[in-house]
């Protein structure tokens, strides 16, 4: 079923603007307001603080999901790993409303938790693609996320599918507390856009292709900086490069970099600055700036409003907080052509599975 393309990876990154579609179309109504059940949305309001709690790719998502809960609903939010929650769990609020992200549904850590949380008797969410999987019939309520089978083990559709659903989320939970700034998010626009944006990104993948082959080759060890938003893009993106082509990388907060792992920078090292806060983008020039005197060979991914001279990819403008559904898509074809131009199977990293069923 991939048909004329030759991985499923590549195939499901050119999916993800007719996703953002989909999810319009399942959640959002003529009028703009979003539908999703009243009970679910009840239980919710009644929480004074969520917990999103899940792995890998899915935790990345929920570090966006976290920005949206507390920027455009006000209600404070927790993002845990899973494995870490079961074993260690933090001193929970009065009233914890928990949220299970998981593209399979299946994921060990993540069903230890719910299992936890249904014995302490709190509400649950499970955000899945996968109907009738464990976590979405253990928890008390489901959101699909319409995204299609993912067959490449390296996640991709998901974890934008995943902050979409957050999105029109966080309206559906705005509204129902009457929260002025989710109030005037207009969520199906704001994803309409995003899936254009991302459409113009995955028609100019020749670029990023090229760009694998001039700065990552060879290479042993990369790092990805940004702040805010863009450090959750961040460790997203390191872990999809690191998983498909074994280049040691990692996701950093620009300001952090220099307090140690600065010392890595080499000669030729890959540094991506990620750059689409205004508020922040002149701090994360400056950090770029720290490891090219140290020989990094800097990419420079920015949004159109803050791009500077010499900037190789620019990205098309979206609402702030959804920035990374946009970020995300190159970062995704660099892990994909870099794997690919060292000759590896990109849709069967070593050692993966695609669902992780034990703990
Ligand atoms: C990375 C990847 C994994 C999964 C993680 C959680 O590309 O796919 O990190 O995100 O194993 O899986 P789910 O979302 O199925 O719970």
């Amino acid at each position: 079923k991939k048909g004329a393309y030759p991985y499923y990876m590549l195939k499901e990154i050119d999916e993800q603007p007719g996703v953002m579609r989909t999810l319009i179309q399942e959640y959002v109504n003529e009028d703009g307001s979003v539908k999703i059940d009243q009970e679910l949305l009840d239980a919710l309001s009644k929480a004074d603080r969520l917990y999103i709690v899940a792995a890998g790719t899915s935790y990345h998502a929920g570090l966006v999901g976290k920005e949206l809960f507390e920027k455009l609903a006000h209600i404070p939010t927790e993002v845990h790993v899973a494995s870490e929650f079961a074993y260690n769990p933090p001193l929970l609020s009065e009233k914890p409303f928990f949220i299970f992200l998981t593209q399979s549904g299946e994921t060990a850590d993540s069903r230890q938790v719910l299992t936890q949380v249904n014995e302490w008797g709190y509400p649950s969410l499970t955000i899945t693609n996968v109907a009738n999987s464990t976590l979405s019939r253990e928890a008390t309520y489901t959101l699909l996320l319409h995204a299609g089978p993912e067959i490449a083990v390296a996640s991709t559709k998901a974890y934008t599918a995943q902050i979409a659903l957050e999105a029109i989320l966080v309206k559906a939970y705005g509204e129902a507390k009457n929260i002025k700034a989710a109030k005037d998010f207009d969520v199906a626009g704001e994803l309409t856009k995003v899936a254009n944006g991302m459409q113009e990104l995955v028609d100019e993948k020749g670029d990023i292709e090229k760009i694998a082959q001039d700065m990552f080759a060879t290479t042993r060890n990369a790092f990805y900086i940004g702040r805010g938003v863009d450090y959750a893009l961040a460790q997203e993106a390191a872990l999809k490069l690191k998983e498909v082509s074994y280049v040691q990388t990692e996701g950093f907060a620009s300001g952090e970099l220099k307090h140690g792992t600065i010392a890595l920078i080499e000669e030729g090292t890959p540094v991506v600055a990620i750059i689409t806060d205004p508020k922040t983008a002149a701090h994360t020039r400056s950090n770029a700036q720290e490891v090219i005197a140290r020989g990094a060979n800097v990419l420079f991914i920015s949004s159109r409003d803050v791009a500077a001279e010499g900037d190789q990819i620019i990205l098309p403008e979206v609402d702030p907080l959804l920035s990374p559904l946009v970020s995300v898509v190159p970062t995704q074809l660099l892990a994909y052509y870099v794997s690919l131009q060292r000759g590896y199977d990109v849709d069967k990293p070593r050692n993966l599975a695609k669902s992780v069923t034990v703990e």
